[in-house]
């Protein structure tokens, strides 16, 4: 009898907290569009030429209060994805009330700059604020649906017509399958059902008609046998989503790639033309190198990287549908790899995981990077297409 009124209070109170922010119209208060900020011969010149966008995810601390990796980001990248900004733990860290003030200044930034943006995340296991669980927890499916809808409202609301992507849901798939529909146990699983995903996807598409709705997923990158049985998945999913017109635009491979594991280029290949022979756009995410199989030595484990980087991405760039390659921060010294307990070296050295070291000279990576998006077979218009 106590259980009740209290959980209408709290999922009443966190929903008022949501509906009575002021929702942004489009074009406001961001400023007005910008100039192209990237220089002739940076990666996102290079990849333009074929219609693909080279984009960054961008940390706020960093953003903040470095100029120097402002200009990196201005020069090379052609499109920015707030790294933590636009998650629930950042917006919603308190019960009835939002943050947008980090999110606003990126967004602010990519506008001025002439750089597209992405959205990251709507719906995801991580990122929640600790209030959050137990609330869902508690909630009836009608409850679970409404903090969900709101959520969505009020975050994909304040960016409308600002963003040309929107994680709608990041890694949903089980590692390895053990429910019949392959979802992951979580707290949005526990309190909506599996059809929490369909209906995510409907309301971003109901909140923000022009940002393409993406399913983005981890671990379907490699040659290995449990990653083939997630991209078989991933391909029967999409598939039954395409069949009950969920509006899904993009499938989303983060690429955290590991030099632990081999690449197939051949499975790469059909997986990706398997999703574009849906209709579907494709997104590399939140690419990066996990450099721990290679040696200590920097040049040569640069050059291992490199190559490493070359087997996946010529592969990626010669498919039609591949729209974005985002890697995840550009500047070696933030990767989310060194923080990670199963992702940073044993040796204790830092990963040399990203296109530009700390010094913002250009590596071995970036190089790569670049001459694959010169050498890649031209699919502007395709590209154009798909991005409606
Ligand atoms: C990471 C951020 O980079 C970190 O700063 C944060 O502490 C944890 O999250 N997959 C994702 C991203 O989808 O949101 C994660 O980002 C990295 C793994």
């Amino acid at each position: 009898m106590i259980d009740r009124p209290t959980r209408r209070a709290v999922l009443a109170g966190a929903a008022c907290g949501l509906a009575s922010h002021g929702i942004a119209a489009p074009g406001q208060p961001f400023g007005p569009a910008g100039r192209p900020s990237w220089s002739g011969d940076g990666l996102q010149a290079a990849a333009a030429r074929t219609g693909l966008t080279f984009g960054t995810e961008v940390p706020g601390f960093r953003f903040a209060r470095d100029p120097a990796y402002r200009q990196a980001v201005a020069r090379e990248a052609g499109l920015l994805v707030c790294g933590t900004e636009m998650k629930m733990e950042v917006v919603l860290a308190e019960p009835g009330r939002t943050d947008f003030s980090q999110g606003d200044a990126l967004v602010r930034f990519a506008r001025g700059n002439g750089q597209r943006l992405r959205g990251h995340t709507l719906v995801w296991h991580e990122a929640l604020p600790p209030w959050v669980p137990p609330l869902l927890a508690r909630a009836t499916p009608a409850q679970a649906e409404d903090f969900l809808r709101r959520w969505i409202e009020t975050v994909a609301g304040r960016y409308r017509g600002q963003i040309a992507s929107w994680d709608v849901v990041n890694e949903v798939l089980a590692q390895d399958g053990t429910r019949p529909d392959g979802l992951r146990e979580s707290p949005w699983l526990a309190a909506l059902g599996p059809g929490y995903v369909d209906l995510a996807f409907r309301i971003l598409h109901q909140t923000d008609p022009m940002a393409a709705p993406c399913w983005n997923e981890d671990a379907v990158e490699q040659g290995v046998p449990w990653m083939e049985a997630r991209r078989t998945r991933v391909l029967k999913r999409l598939e039954g989503m395409l069949a009950r017109g969920v509006p899904i635009r993009r499938f989303g491979l983060q690429s955290h790639l590991t030099s632990t594991l081999p690449i197939d280029q051949g499975q790469l290949r059909r997986f990706l033309a398997e999703i574009g022979g849906m209709g579907l756009g494709i997104e590399i995410t939140e690419f990066d190198i996990d450099d721990r199989a290679f040696p200590a030595d920097i040049a040569v484990r640069d050059r291992m990287v490199a190559d490493f980087a070359r087997r996946y991405l010529d592969v990626a760039v010669a498919e039609p549908a591949l729209l974005n390659v985002v890697s995840w921060d550009i500047y070696d010294p933030d990767t989310w790899l060194n923080d990670h307990p199963y992702r940073k070296r044993p040796d204790g050295l830092a990963q040399r995981a990203l296109p530009l070291d700390a010094q913002f000279r250009r590596k071995p990576l970036w190089h790569t990077m670049k001459a694959v998006f010169s050498e890649a077979p031209d699919h502007a218009a395709r590209r154009a297409k798909l991005r409606g």
